[in-house]
């Protein structure tokens, strides 16, 4: 119960990025958008990330994960009925940075939190089902775009709006749920930090588990950014940033903003363009459900291989669909849902697996942080871009661009991604960085 509460936390990050692809042709004549400012208003929401991401984790180390938990609630329940009400671009874009900023909080603490009152033997999985609940909001918040398009021609605030519900149950439910014991230890509040434990587990002698919390917390945490630089970890580096970036251009979140427009562009109506939208949801979570129970077994590199495959022949179908004009509304979703498919499959949730692994445990907060902020700054620049390069490309052009981002995914995961299925991180410290870092 108290990771699902945590994990409403990663509903809220997939809701909050997606919700916006179903307004886009109601909020673009409401505000006269330009393609520029289409752009800029679906990233902003990324820019808020970066800048959420940057002060979270200081944040939950000085004030506890709790508390910024609860801040975040709040700020995506304040964004939502923002930009519900917003009448002019300005006071739009500021509510959505709001948001973003939530979003970039929560994609760092809510997985932390749960990663701290979980037993370690559960852990593993944790990582995986925090992109279950992204994908799951995203799902959510298309369908519900779906049902809200016959409201009126204040559909879209509704849209925005209805995200208050799940923020406000989310504040709530945190009010029930204890401080993190693992934070509790490092302010050195141990009574407190035993009496959580010992309800989370159920058992009454938890000195062990304080004790072996102790000794990781004294290893953690001493890395400091010019230890990124080392040379023993060029290749993690390389290895992370390339992925983190790879994740991003491959342009996975053009379809998940702007889906809609893409099937409008194809000829669809705006009813059915939601509809098939909602079918894109569907299949990012199915996709991703398979890769959960695939990635454990035949590892995280064949995954995204096949990945890579996937996505560069989906998307040159659909390229090659646009060029000779043949974008008959199936075809466009077939090969749209192919490409869906195919990332969640792999990508998805492989980068966060691999990011989470190779790093070595002195600079391993720090290192996320660093791949995580990257990824953000990709993401950024590809969907803030986006209805400019298709406007300027046409559709079939920029959808080859990707293609061939794809392709170039594929040679990076050949060529630099050591495969890390089955090895313990101390195994894979070894391996990867050398016993002496
Ligand atoms: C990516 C997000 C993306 C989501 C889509 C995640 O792994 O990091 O940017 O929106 O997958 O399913």
């Amino acid at each position: 119960m108290l990771s699902l509460t945590a994990a409403l936390g990663g509903l809220l990050f997939g809701f909050d990025t997606a919700v916006i692809s179903g307004t886009i042709p109601f909020i673009t004549e409401f505000f006269s958008l330009s393609e520029v400012m289409l752009g800029w208003a679906v990233s902003s929401v990324i820019l808020g990330a970066m800048v959420g991401l940057l002060f979270a984790g200081r944040l939950s180390d000085r004030f506890g994960r709790k508390r910024v938990l609860l801040a975040t609630g709040a700020a995506f329940a304040l964004s939502a009925v923002g930009t519900a009400i917003a009448n002019d671009l300005t006071f739009f874009v500021l509510a959505r940075v709001l948001g973003g900023m939530a979003v970039g909080a929560a994609s760092m603490v809510s997985p932390l939190y749960i990663a701290e009152i979980s037993p370690p033997e559960r852990r593993g999985l944790l990582v995986s089902l925090n992109q279950l609940t992204i994908v799951l909001g995203i799902v959510v918040a298309f369908f519900s775009n779906y049902l809200l398009i016959g409201v009126g021609e204040d559909n879209w605030r509704w849209m925005f709006g209805v995200e208050a519900v799940p923020a406000l149950v989310f504040f709530a439910a945190l009010f029930l749920v204890p401080e993190s014991p693992r934070w509790l230890v490092r302010q050195g509040a141990i009574p407190e930090a035993t009496s959580v434990l010992g309800k989370l587990r159920g058992v009454i002698d938890v000195r062990d588990e304080i004790e072996a919390i102790k000794e990781v917390l004294a290893g953690e945490h001493s890395g400091k950014l010019a230890d990124l630089v080392a040379p023993a970890l060029r290749r993690v580096l390389i290895v992370g940033m390339g992925l983190a970036v790879l994740q991003q251009i491959v342009g996975i979140n053009v379809v998940m903003y702007y889906a809609p427009l893409i099937f409008q562009r194809a000829g669809s109506g705006t009813d059915s363009a939601l509809l098939q939208t909602v079918a894109i949801g569907v299949v990012n979570v199915g996709f991703t459900l398979l890769a959960m129970r695939l990635i454990d077994r035949i590892g995280r590199k064949v995954l995204m291989l096949a990945g890579s495959v996937g996505m560069a022949v989906a998307l040159t179908v659909l390229a090659t669909l646009f060029v000779l004009g043949h974008e008959t509304s199936w075809v466009v979703l077939v090969s749209i849902l192919g490409y869906t498919g195919s990332f969640a499959a792999s990508w998805g949730p492989a980068v966060w697996v691999v990011l989470s692994e190779i790093f070595p445990i002195k600079i391993r907060g720090l290192a996320m942080s660093v791949a995580t902020f990257i990824l953000w700054l990709a993401n950024f620049i590809v969907s803030g871009t986006f209805p400019w390069l298709l406007a300027r490309l046409d559709g079939a052009w920029t959808f080859f661009v990707y293609a061939f981002i794809c392709a170039v995914s594929f040679v990076f995961v050949f060529v630099a991604v050591p495969e890390t299925q089955g090895k313990t991180l101390e195994e894979l410290e070894k391996e990867l960085v050398g016993v002496e870092f």
